[in-house]
């Protein structure tokens, strides 16, 4: 049981990509509509630019690029932006050409604003790693510019195992409390998102965008009970017996498949001010 390194794994991005875009698909497709509707009147005969911070291996981007392609006439303009070069080289959208690669830090989002100004800042699990500073410098820029904000696959630290064990919510306080280590947002982030936008002037529309892990998704199933073990552990090591045991317990059950976990998240979609006043329908 192990977080060895903090780096995010790509085999553990495409182990969840099939996930992340069944659960965007069933419950942020409305928001594609909204942002797609809101787009098309004040973007006019130019490409459509986007910028995925924390894109990794740009999952979110290519799950936007193909809800938008149908919704909007313009050509998109792709930047992806991560700490990570390593995950943008892998990249597909990278590597199929269709989006650029920028290795860099989400401190510098309002100097890449002023390089070249985006229609559209996105991201996809990532706000719940960052810390209140970093999601300033995050949104203050992107809000600074009027860029549309669509901010999803952020944690609410909700999580419901069926059936369920008597051990799951010390699980959770232990998980919760490790996501909130050196100070970040965690399940705290996407209220705190929603916060800073609307008091800027925003329009926010928010959704749940659940996994749904089971049977049918078994390999993504066993690893998340083994990070959400890890993280455990990491934070009160006097309970690691303990932590094993309901690890044991859980794993027994979904290799019997038997064992279910809805696992919430939010996505948030930022009107800015322009918009609202332009209000298509
Ligand atoms: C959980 S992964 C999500 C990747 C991708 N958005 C997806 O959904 O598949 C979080 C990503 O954020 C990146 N990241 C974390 N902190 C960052 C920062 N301060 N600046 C830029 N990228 C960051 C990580 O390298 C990682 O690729």
């Amino acid at each position: 049981m192990s977080l060895a390194g903090r780096r995010v794994d790509a085999s553990w991005l495409a182990l969840r990509g099939d996930e992340d875009a069944r659960a965007r698909s069933d419950f942020t497709a409305g928001l594609a509509d909204r942002l797609a509707a809101h787009v098309r009147a004040t973007v006019a005969d130019r490409p459509l630019r986007l910028v995925d911070v924390g894109a990794g291996t740009g999952g979110g981007a290519a799950w936007l690029r193909h809800q938008l392609q149908p919704r909007l006439p313009f050509p998109q303009e792709w930047r992806l932006v991560d700490l990570d070069s390593d995950l943008l080289d892998r990249a597909p959208a990278v590597q199929g050409g269709w989006a650029h690669a920028v290795v860099g830090d989400i401190a510098n989002t309002a100097a890449l604003l002023d390089e070249e100004p985006a229609d559209v800042v996105t991201c996809q699990a990532l706000l719940d790693l960052l810390t209140p500073h970093q999601l300033r410098q995050l949104l203050m820029p992107t809000m600074g510019s009027g860029a549309f904000v669509l901010l999803a696959l952020t944690v609410t630290g909700t999580v419901r195992l069926t059936p369920p064990d008597d051990d799951d919510e010390l699980l959770a306080d232990l998980f919760n409390a490790h996501q909130l280590r050196a100070g970040r947002l965690g399940p705290d982030a996407s209220r705190r998102a929603g916060e800073l936008l609307r008091r800027n002037g925003y329009d926010v529309i928010s959704v749940h965008t659940p996994w749904r892990l089971g049977p049918a998704t078994g390999a993504l199933l066993e690893q998340w009970l083994h990070g959400r073990a890890a993280a455990a552990a990491e934070q009160d090591p006097g309970r690691v017996d303990r932590i094993e045991r309901w690890l044991d317990g859980r794993l027994t059950s979904a290799s019997s498949r038997t064992l279910t976990s809805i696992v919430d998240h939010v996505d948030l979609l930022g009107l800015p001010p322009a918009a609202i006043r332009a209000s298509p329908r």
